[in-house]
């Protein structure tokens, strides 16, 4: 059966328009991450004394980090619009054409997913980043000829999970590439007792704590995680989310001690009794787990790599004795292991 993930469960529209009210607008409201934001509030300050658009910025790092709320971010900190699409959403070239040619002065490009981009879109962008005109190709056989169209100056914000898939060209055509990583518990903590002020729920602050321990340094599930907590404090106890309450509400919801959902732990547990341990590869391991290769590798492997739950190895994906631990499972002899692999 395939198990629900907190990072991948899909949203019904009214917890949407929760999750979109909890996204910080301005940079004050954004937690954490403060030498990033310092760059970031530079270009910004830089560009507008300038009178100028800010240079084109890609945000890379996995899921629910925060790259789409800074890329809402910096528009609103340059009073410019935002324009949102995505690398799937843009399948040809006159798709990209379409949304580029209007565009404002100034205004902001997003476009999530970038590392998705068709090749021959990626093209008819390249011009667009660095002149601020299209080539685009009009008519068909021996009637096509080629115009060139100017644009007004935009910034082009792109996000995406795997900067490796990024083609260097277009990489190299953004003047700030920024990386977020994992949150401090700290900052996990300050996001969920924001989100409880607007959800205007009552959170000690055990219960903060313990929340942000338990979500995967990730703000968007510190948020869900308040949610689901915040359910269970209305109905099975007094309305206040303490630590008592949110830790019987997250054993509800199997999220564990260290923050793994229940496709956490499948990875974990596949990859120690269907495959003994690794190396396995991925596609094969996703297959065990009833994921997409690219969800396992985007969106859960690298929380596993950085807890030491897993390690990467070039023939597949080893459980480490902290899997076993974590899981209670005894781990292999571990010289025979280990000579088995070697030899
Ligand atoms: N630094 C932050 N401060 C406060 N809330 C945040 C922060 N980063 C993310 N969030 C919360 O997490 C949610 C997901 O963030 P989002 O920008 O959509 O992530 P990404 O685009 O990287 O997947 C947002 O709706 C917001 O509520
Ligand atoms: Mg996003």
């Amino acid at each position: 059966m395939r198990e629900e993930g907190l990072l991948t469960a899909a949203l019904d529209p009214q917890e949407a328009a929760i999750e979109a009210g909890l996204r910080p607008r301005r940079m004050g409201e954004f937690v954490g991450q403060s030498a990033l934001k310092e760059r970031l509030s530079i270009l910004i300050e830089a560009a507008m004394g300038r009178g100028e658009p800010v240079d084109h910025v890609l945000f890379s790092g996995p899921p629910g980090l925060g790259k789409t709320s800074l890329a809402g971010i910096v528009a609103a900190e340059m009073g410019a619009q935002m324009r949102a699409t995505s690398g799937p959403a843009l399948d040809r070239p006159g798709d990209l054409a379409a949304v580029i040619t209007n565009l404002d002065r100034g205004d902001v490009l997003f476009i999530d997913e970038i590392h998705r981009l068709p090749r021959q879109v990626e093209e008819v962008l390249y011009p667009a980043m660095e002149d601020f005109s299209l080539d685009i190709v009009v008519g068909k056989g021996p009637a096509a000829r080629s115009i060139k169209i100017e644009l007004p100056r935009f910034t082009l914000i792109g996000a995406t999970t795997r900067v490796g898939r990024v083609a260097p060209p277009l990489r190299d055509r953004f003047g700030y590439v920024a990386r977020l990583d994992y949150y401090e518990a700290e900052d996990l903590a300050a996001i969920v007792r924001r989100s409880a002020g607007i959800l205007e729920c009552e959170l000690t602050s055990d219960g903060a704590e313990l929340i942000s321990a338990r979500s995967r340094g990730t703000p968007r599930i510190a948020n869900r995680l308040l949610r689901r907590v915040r359910d269970y404090a209305d109905v099975r106890a007094d309305g206040v989310v303490d630590a008592e309450t949110a830790a019987r509400a997250l054993e509800v919801f199997e999220v564990d001690e260290r923050g793994l959902d229940k496709v956490d732990r499948a990875i974990l547990s596949a990859v120690i009794d269907k495959f003994g341990g690794g190396p396995v590869g991925l596609s094969t391991l996703a297959i065990a787990v009833g994921e997409e290769p690219e969800t396992v590798e985007d969106a859960y492997e690298p929380f596993l790599l950085q807890q030491g739950f897993l390690r990467r190895t070039p023939r597949g994906r080893v459980a480490t004795p902290r899997a076993y631990a974590h899981l209670g499972v005894a781990p292999p002899d571990a010289g025979a292991g280990q000579g088995s692999l070697l030899g």
